[in-house]
C-alpha cells in the first residue's frame, strides 16, 4: 500500500461514517403482514382466511373473507357464508348461508354448492329442502304448517324426517340448505313451525375446512406463518419462504458445525476484502463526483451519497425522461402542496401511477432522503406503495401507486359543498380512522427501526378505490432504533394543527410514537367534526367553541343524536367511540395518551368500556 494512500483511506472511513439513515430490516415481511389477524365483530380468524389487512398471500384461494360490520362472510359460488363460529385447532368453522340468515325468502334462489375439496360438511350436519312457487290449490288453501308465503309466493319445506304428507310437485323452484341435525330434529318435535324453520337456518350449520392444514400447523410451530403463493401452500420463515416449515433451514447449526464456521471466517475474510475494494471505489467516485459538482449543494451530495449507500436495496430509479414519459409530459395533475405537485402516469406495464415532483426549493434533499428511507421498506395496506424514484441533481421526484380517491382533506373540509359524493358515512369514516391507526401501529412495530412520521394530517392520508386508507408523504420522518423511546429533534417538524405541544415544547415531555399519536387524534376530531352535514342544534351555532360543545355532549345523561348526520344508535355508537378515541389522543402530556395499538383496540372495542378523559381543551 502506497504510503499516501492512508489519507485517502480515512477520507473514505469518514465518507462511510457519514450517518445516514439506514432501515436494514432483517424480518420477511410476509411474516409481520399474515400476522395480522382478520376482525369482524367479534371474531379474529387467521389463515387459511385472508382479506381485510391479510394480504391475498396470507390465505388460500377461495377463503377470502369480507365484513359486514357485523360478522365475516366468505363467498363460494354464488351464494355467500356467514361465519357464526371458529375452532382454529379441529379446522371447523360454524356458517350460515347469509340470504338465509334471517328470512326463508332469499332474493334469488341458489343452492348450497360448495367447493369439496376446500371444505367438507360436518357428520353433524342435515339439510332442509325449500321449494318456491307452488302452485297446488287444494293443497294452498289447507296450509300445512310447513307452507310459507313469501310475498306471494307460497312455498314448502321439508327434511328427512317432515314433510307433512304435502306434494312439492308443482312447485317451480327447489333449494336445499344445510342445517345442523340437532336443528332437524327440534323443528320435527316443535310441530315444524316457521319460526322453528327461522331459527334453524339460523343456527348454521358445520364445515370442516382442507387447506394444507397439517402442513400449517408444522409452520407454526416452526415459527412461521401459513400462506399460499404461486398456487401452493407457503410457509413464510424469518429468512425466506418454505414449502413446509422453517425448521429444515433453521436447524443448520448441528452436526456439521466445523464446516459451518469454516465457511462463516471464509465469507467474513471476502467481504472485508470486497468492503476495501468499494471502499476505494467509493473514495475515487466520492473525489470525481466533488469536482464535478463542486457548485452543486451539499444537498444533492447527501441523497447522491445515500443512494449510493443503498445500493442495490434502493427501489427503482427512472431518468427524467421516464418520468416525462409516464407522466405524458406533467398533462395530468392530481394536487398540489408545498413540495411541489402530483401527476397522474402510466408504467410501461400500464399500471396507473401517482407522480410527485418535488419543487426545486434548496434544502428537500433530507426529505428526499427521509422519504425512501422510510418508505422503501414498508409494505402493508395501509401505507402507499412506493415504486421508484428519479433524482437528476435538481430534478427529483417520487412514483407511488395510485390512489382513485384522493386525499382525505376533500372529504373532511367540504362544508358548504354540495356534492354528496364527497360524504363519507360514519361507517366509512370509522374504518378509516381504523386503518390510519393500523398503518401507524405497522411503523412502530418495525424490527430494528421505528418509523415515526411527524406529518399525520388529513392531506397526507390518500384513499384508494374503496376508501381503504393509506399513509403517504415521509419526508418529515424519523427513523430510530426501536430500543430508543424517545427521540432526539434538533427542531421542531410538522404542521399546525396536528403538531404535538411537546414537538415545539419540551416542558410538556419528551418526543415519541405518542406524537404521532397525538396528530393522528387531531386527525380522527376533525373527521368528526369538519363535515358538512354536522351542524350544532344550537341557534348562533358559529359562536359556540364546537370542542367543549362535544365535550359536554359526552356527558352522562347527553347523546350525540344532536349531530345531524347521526341517524341511528349504531353511528351514535361509532361518533362517540372516534369522539373519546380522538380525545384520549390529543391530551396534552404525552404519557396520558394511549400507544397507538391501544387506540386500535379502543376503537375496536365497545364506547361503553372507554372512560371519558379530561378535557384536552381546558
Ligand atoms: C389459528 O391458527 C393459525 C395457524 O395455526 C395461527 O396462526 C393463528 O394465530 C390462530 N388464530 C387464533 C385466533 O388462535
Ligand atoms: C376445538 O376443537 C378441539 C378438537 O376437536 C376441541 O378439543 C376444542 O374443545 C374445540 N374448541 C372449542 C372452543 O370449541
Ligand atoms: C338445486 O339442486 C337440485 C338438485 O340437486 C336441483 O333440482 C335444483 O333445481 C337446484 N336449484 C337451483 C335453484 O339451482
Ligand atoms: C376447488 O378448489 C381447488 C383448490 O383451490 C381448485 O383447484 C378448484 O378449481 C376448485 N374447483 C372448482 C369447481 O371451483
Ligand atoms: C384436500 O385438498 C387436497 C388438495 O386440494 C385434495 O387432494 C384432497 O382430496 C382434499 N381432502 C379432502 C378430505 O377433501
Ligand atoms: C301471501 O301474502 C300476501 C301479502 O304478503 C297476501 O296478499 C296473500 O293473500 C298471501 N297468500 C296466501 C296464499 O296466504
Ligand atoms: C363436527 O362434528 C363433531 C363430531 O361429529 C362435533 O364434535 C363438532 O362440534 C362439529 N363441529 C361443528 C363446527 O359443527
Ligand atoms: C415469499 O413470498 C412472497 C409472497 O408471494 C414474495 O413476495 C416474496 O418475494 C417471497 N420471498 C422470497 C424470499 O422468496
Amino acid at each position: 500500500m502506497p504510503p499516501n494512500f492512508f489519507p485517502a483511506y480515512s477520507v473514505f472511513l469518514m465518507i462511510m461514517l457519514i450517518p445516514v439513515p439506514r432501515v436494514v430490516c432483517e424480518d420477511n415481511q410476509q411474516i409481520v403482514s399474515c400476522g395480522a389477524q382478520f376482525k369482524c365483530g367479534n371474531m379474529v380468524i387467521s389463515y387459511p382466511f385472508w382479506g381485510g389487512s391479510r394480504p391475498h398471500y396470507c390465505g388460500h384461494p377461495g377463503f377470502e373473507l369480507t365484513c359486514d360490520g357485523e360478522a365475516p362472510e366468505f363467498t363460494m359460488k354464488e351464494a355467500s357464508y356467514r361465519i357464526l363460529d371458529i375452532n382454529n385447532s379441529s379446522h371447523t368453522l360454524t356458517v350460515a348461508r347469509a340470504d338465509y340468515w334471517d328470512s326463508y325468502c332469499p332474493p334469488t334462489y341458489v343452492n348450497t354448492t360448495l367447493n369439496e375439496s376446500l371444505f367438507s360438511y360436518n357428520a353433524t350436519d342435515t339439510e332442509v329442502n325449500l321449494y318456491y312457487d307452488c302452485h297446488d290449490e287444494s293443497q294452498t288453501q289447507t296450509e300445512p304448517s310447513n307452507q310459507f308465503n313469501c310475498t306471494n309466493i307460497i312455498g314448502y319445506y321439508t327434511t328427512l324426517d317432515l314433510n307433512l304428507g304435502v306434494s312439492t310437485e308443482s312447485c317451480g323452484v327447489y333449494v336445499t340448505v344445510p342445517i345442523f341435525q340437532s336443528a332437524a330434529t327440534a323443528l320435527v318435535s316443535g310441530g315444524g313451525t316457521l319460526t322453528l324453520l327461522t331459527e334453524a337456518l339460523k343456527g348454521g350449520f358445520g364445515l370442516e375446512w382442507n387447506a394444507s392444514n397439517s402442513l400449517c400447523t408444522e409452520c407454526v410451530q416452526s415459527g412461521g406463518q401459513c400462506g399460499y403463493t404461486s398456487n401452493q401452500f407457503t410457509c413464510y420463515c424469518r429468512n425466506g419462504n418454505s414449502s413446509s416449515t422453517c425448521r429444515n433451514t433453521r436447524s443448520s447449526s448441528g452436526p456439521n458445525v466445523n464446516r459451518k464456521i469454516i465457511i462463516g471466517v471464509a465469507a467474513f475474510i471476502v467481504s472485508f476484502v470486497m468492503l476495501g475494494c468499494i471502499g476505494i471505489i467509493r473514495y475515487s467516485l466520492a473525489v470525481k463526483t466533488w469536482v464535478f459538482w463542486k457548485k452543486e449543494s451539499e444537498d444533492d451530495e447527501n441523497v447522491e451519497a445515500f443512494i449510493r449507500n443503498y445500493g442495490s436495496l434502493a427501489p427503482k430509479r427512472y431518468n427524467y425522461s421516464d418520468v416525462k414519459k409516464m407522466t405524458n409530459s406533467f398533462t395530468s395533475e392530481l394536487g398540489q402542496g408545498g413540495f411541489g405537485c402530483v401527476y397522474e402516469g402510466k408504467l410501461p406495464d400500464g399500471r396507473m401511477v401517482a407522480v410527485k415532483l418535488l419543487s426545486k426549493s434548496k434544502g428537500n434533499g433530507q426529505d428526499f432522503i427521509n422519504e425512501i428511507a422510510s418508505i422503501s421498506r414498508t409494505s402493508h395496506v395501509n401505507i402507499v406503495t412506493f415504486m421508484g424514484f428519479c433524482f437528476e441533481r435538481s430534478r427529483r421526484a417520487l412514483i407511488y401507486e395510485f390512489m382513485p380517491n384522493g386525499s382525505l382533506d376533500k372529504f373532511i373540509y367540504n362544508r358548504g359543498s354540495s356534492n354528496e359524493s364527497l360524504k363519507l358515512e360514519w361507517k366509512t369514516m370509522y374504518q378509516i380512522a381504523v386503518g390510519i391507526a393500523r398503518g401507524l401501529e405497522y411503523l412502530y412495530r418495525g424490527c430494528n427501526t421505528r418509523i415515526l412520521h411527524f406529518d399525520i394530517k388529513p392531506h397526507n392520508i390518500l384513499l384508494d378505490q374503496n376508501f381503504i386508507p393509506k399513509i403517504s408523504d415521509f419526508g418529515l420522518a424519523k427513523l430510530c432504533q426501536k430500543t430508543e423511546s424517545m427521540v432526539s429533534m434538533t427542531h421542531a417538524r410538522g404542521t399546525t394543527g396536528y403538531i404535538a405541544p411537546e414537538v415545539f415544547c419540551r416542558n410538556f415531555g419528551g418526543v415519541s410514537h405518542k406524537s404521532d399519536v397525538y396528530s393522528y387524534g387531531m386527525l380522527v376530531f376533525e373527521m368528526v367534526g369538519g363535515r358538512k352535514n354536522i351542524d350544532v342544534q344550537v341557534s348562533h351555532s358559529s359562536q359556540i367553541h364546537f370542542p367543549t360543545w362535544i365535550y359536554k355532549q359526552l356527558q352522562p345523561g347527553k347523546d350525540l343524536t344532536v349531530l345531524r348526520s347521526i341517524t341511528n344508535e349504531e353511528e351514535e355508537e361509532t361518533a362517540r367511540k372516534m369522539i373519546l378515541v380522538s380525545l384520549w389522543c390529543i391530551q396534552p402530556n404525552p404519557s396520558d395518551r394511549p400507544s397507538i395499538d391501544k387506540v386500535v383496540e379502543m376503537l375496536e372495542g365497545s364506547s361503553h368500556l372507554l372512560e371519558i378523559p379530561p378535557n384536552p381543551f381546558m
